[in-house]
């Protein structure tokens, strides 16, 4: 139904969907930027799907994914790459990054199941094996539509036809419970498309709470949902810094140690 018919048959016109503009660069570019504003050592990257963010790292890396479909080299320039085809739960079980690498984890780059279950027990995971100067980087965190953040993914039934194919999850409650249960922690949003980054810094490799917590902060956030209110509160408190601001001007010790 158009707005005028709404109109002229007496119903309201339904209201505009709500989007965020959000402009920046391409978050892998973001991602490599890291990597070398902080001189990693290494780096780990959770869900690589055809190897486009890690092709653009040069340094010892990981990759984990259950089923990767490379149409590109993915070694790049760098000297050394473990790929482990399976789900970050089974890799974090059976393999040590530290081991691998024979030092802590400099930078995380946490892009895999979109459900934040997933991303929380990748989070967990990840800072464990963390140096505590390390930093992890969360995508796909700042959706720009409430439709996007579905937990299934289900693009036929989306109303905004242009961006149907993106596919956020609800990830952005692990912003928000990393919020709640981990203060210690420094989180940065960054405006880099299409969804956001979220740099997080001063980890904590020996903090047990999430994982103490973990099926009370799943009972908790499980039934939540975004609505329009829930998202422009989401997005006042997570208001994002420009990429330039992070990675420009020796910006990057504001945000995380060098
Ligand atoms: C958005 S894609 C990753 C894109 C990639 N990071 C990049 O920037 O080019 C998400 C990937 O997560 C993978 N994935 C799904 N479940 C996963 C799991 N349990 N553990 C690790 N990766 C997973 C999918 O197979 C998919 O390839």
């Amino acid at each position: 139904m158009t707005d005028s018919t709404a109109v002229s048959s007496g119903l309201q016109p339904e209201p505009p969907l709500l989007r965020k503009p959000l402009q920046g660069p391409a978050y892998r570019d973001f991602v490599k930027g890291v990597v070398e504003a902080k001189s990693a050592r290494n780096y780990l990257e959770i869900g690589v799907h055809n190897g486009s963010s890690l092709a653009l790292i040069d340094r010892p890396a990981i990759g984990v994914d259950p089923a990767f479909v490379f149409d590109r080299n993915p070694v790049g320039r760098k000297r050394v790459l473990h790929l482990f085809q399976m789900g970050s739960d089974e890799f974090f079980r059976d393999h040590d990054p530290r081991g691998i690498f024979g030092c802590p984890v400099d930078v995380a780059f946490l892009d895999g199941m979109h459900r934040f279950e997933y991303l929380l027990r990748d989070f967990i995971n990840t800072e464990r094996v963390c140096d505590p100067n390390g930093v992890i980087l969360l995508d796909d965190c700042l959706p720009i539509s409430v439709e996007m953040t579905e937990r299934v993914h289900a693009p036929q039934n989306r109303k905004d036809k242009a961006i149907a194919g993106w596919w956020t999850g609800d990830v952005w409650k692990v912003v928000s419970i990393l919020r709640e249960y981990r203060p210690d922690l420094r989180l940065t949003p960054v405006a880099v498309v299409p969804t956001g980054s979220i740099v997080i810094s001063n980890l904590n490799p020996d903090s047990t709470t999430l994982s103490d917590k973990y099926f009370e902060i799943v009972d908790k956030y499980f039934p939540q949902t975004m609505s329009d209110q829930k998202f422009n509160e989401y997005w006042a408190q997570n208001t994002p810094v420009a990429a330039a601001d992070v990675l420009g001007d020796f910006g990057f010790s504001i945000y995380a140690r060098p």
